[in-house]
């Protein structure tokens, strides 16, 4: 039976006693609204670990002021559900108050370029505000591992990069995206998307595919392989792009010439919704 819990409290009770025993922890950290892209974290925790934590946490510090934290979707009975067939031991579910209460006053910043660019240019604070919370929860569940999807891959580094940074001693973990059958990257906020700009999102995934076929062509220039893939996406209409970006993948900084594993990101606005993506390319026997 999955145990559901709402303060940090009952939780460090319930975990406690399962370390002692020498179980290994694995915690999938989410903001709820589940679909299969949260489910492969929880499997895969489940695999790995003998007891499986998933929060479900919309995390106001990480959204701006004119962002969807108040929209963002919600529902708690369907995510239990999915939770418990996933396998899943103990779900936390804690209010704001709990996790930010009157006096507040902590916050955790992984400083410079890896937080800055891509989403962090146009979302300012964002990642101060996952790094936050993450490494609240990482504290409060002490878990062995921590699960996170690739879809997010700037908040992979920059979370792999605040762990290494404050040695935290637990395993990031991160899982491929997962995508409809159709290649749209699976995300909550695809919930925000009508018929017509469902159709218009495949725009990226098919973008990030072409990216494969332009380096595999023989393509090695970034900035010529930028050029297409942003030509391509702004013959969609209804897409209005917000950056694509030729990178490196562990520090994000925009390369020249594709000569080793390169990320291609990226982020653009359907109807309301703003959808994040990538792809890594491997090249030169990397
Ligand atoms: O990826 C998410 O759902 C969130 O950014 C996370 C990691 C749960 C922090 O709020």
């Amino acid at each position: 039976m999955m145990l559901e819990i709402n303060t940090v409290k009952e939780l460090r009770e319930a975990i406690g006693p399962e370390k002692a025993k020498g179980k290994k922890i694995g915690f999938v950290p989410t903001m709820g609204y589940f679909h299969e892209g949260h489910l492969a974290l929880m499997r895969e925790a489940k695999n790995r670990a003998g007891i499986v934590v998933v929060s479900i946490f919309v995390n106001p510090t990480q959204f701006g002021p004119n962002e969807d934290l108040d929209k963002y979707p919600r529902d708690l009975e369907r995510d239990r559900g999915l939770a418990e067939g996933a396998g899943v031991d103990i779900l936390f579910v804690p209010s704001a108050a709990e996790m930010y209460p009157d006096g507040y006053a902590t916050y955790v910043e992984v400083a410079g370029d890896i937080a800055d660019v891509l989403c962090g240019r146009s979302r300012p604070g964002h990642f101060r505000g996952v790094a936050t919370i993450v490494a609240k929860l990482l504290n409060i569940v002490m878990p062995d591992a921590a699960f996170f999807g690739e879809k997010d891959w700037q908040q992979l580094v920059v979370i792999k990069r605040m762990v290494h940074d404050i040695n935290m001693d637990v395993e990031i973990v991160g899982i491929p995206t997962v995508r409809e059958a159709d290649g749209l990257a699976m995300s909550s906020r695809n919930a925000y998307l009508n018929p017509k700009e469902r159709e218009a999102a495949l725009i990226l995934s098919r973008a990030l595919r072409l990216a494969h076929d332009i380096v595999k062509g023989g393509e090695r220039d970034a900035a010529r392989l930028s050029k297409a893939l942003q030509g391509y996406i702004r013959a969609e209409k209804h897409v209005e792009l917000e950056y694509l970006e030729v990178c490196d993948p562990e520090s994000l900084a925009p390369v020249d010439k594709i000569a080793a594993d390169t990320l291609v990101a990226v982020a653009a606005k359907i109807g309301k919704a703003r959808l994040i993506d990538n792809t890594i390319i491997h090249v030169g026997g990397s």
